[in-house]
């Protein structure tokens, strides 16, 4: 289990651009759990995930991953164990390096060291058999760099890196906003496929509050750095878009304002 206690963080405190991006946030996240995110823009979302991440030390609060607490362990050390899937398909890849390589590095990264002093035919074939299941023909395509991948096919190879040896925890945020429409919906079934394969236990942001609901088992809704609604089962399962603009409304007195929610739903 994740537990999540008390986590504040103040950027620039002292200065005009003070800036608290996490009030005082408790979670706990239940094995197997698959927990989507939303909320306003600047809501904290991302800043979550980085201090569950590592990226920086909070000013105050613990996390505690199966009874260890890793508050103050480096991303570094966690990057064995925590997995990530940005926006941005090239965060995640290195470009100039072929798919081969990628996913050599993407074991190292999970400490199966020892591999790779060189790439076998056997490692070679294994790589294929798990690009295969992507289903985009990348099994073809193993010398190619990264960087000649579309959109698409980049964030389906970023997300094998990050489960191809499973992580305790999976991140993903907004994972698929960069992409169009058809290839956003390919990774969304890849990656709750994959996801489900595993039983990785995960969580995602998204500005498709549609998704929020068809995914996962649990949501939140953030609002200036707190968790203002967390729907379980049950009663998530009820809801419609429209239910959960209305009790956002409710809570906070205020619409939600995510500029990316309001973008995509002019289209
Ligand atoms: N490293 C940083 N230094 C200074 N301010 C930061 C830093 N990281 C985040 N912030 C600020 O903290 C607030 C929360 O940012 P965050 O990126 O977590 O929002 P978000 O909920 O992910 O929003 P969005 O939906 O726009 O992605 C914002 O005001 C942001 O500018
Ligand atoms: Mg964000």
């Amino acid at each position: 289990m994740l537990r999540i206690s008390g986590l504040s963080k103040t950027f620039n405190i002292g200065t005009v651009n003070e800036k608290t991006a996490l009030q005082d946030i408790s979670l706990d996240v239940k094995d197997g759990d698959f927990i989507t995110i939303v909320g306003s823009n600047g809501a904290g979302k991302s800043t979550l995930f980085n201090a569950i991440a590592g990226d920086f030390l909070p000013d105050q609060g613990k996390i505690i991953l199966d009874g260890t607490n890793i508050t103050f362990t480096p991303s570094h050390k966690r990057a064995k164990y925590i997995g990530r899937l940005f926006q941005d398909p090239l965060r995640g890849t290195a470009p100039h390096m072929t798919i081969e390589e990628n996913l050599a590095l993407a074991y190292l990264r999970a400490g199966h060291s020892g591999i790779f002093s060189r790439i076998t035919k056997a490692d070679e074939e294994a790589f294929k058999d798990q690009l295969r299941q992507l289903d985009l023909g990348l099994e073809e395509r193993l010398h190619s760099p990264v960087g000649t991948l579309s959109g698409g096919q980049r964030q389906a190879l970023t997300l094998l890196m990050a489960t191809i040896v499973p992580p305790r925890i999976l991140l993903m945020d907004e994972h698929t906003a960069a992409l169009d429409p058809q290839a956003a919906g390919k990774i969304m079934t890849l990656s709750d496929r994959i996801i489900k394969e595993h039983r990785i236990t995960c969580l995602m942001i998204t500005h498709n509050l549609e998704q929020a609901l068809t995914y996962g088992n649990r949501t939140l809704m953030m609002a200036e750095g707190r968790i203002v609604l967390d729907l379980e089962e049950e009663q998530r399962k009820s809801l419609s878009v429209d239910d959960l603009l209305h009790l956002f409304r409710q809570k906070e007195g205020r619409a939600l304002d995510n500029d990316r929610i309001l973008l995509s739903k002019r289209t």
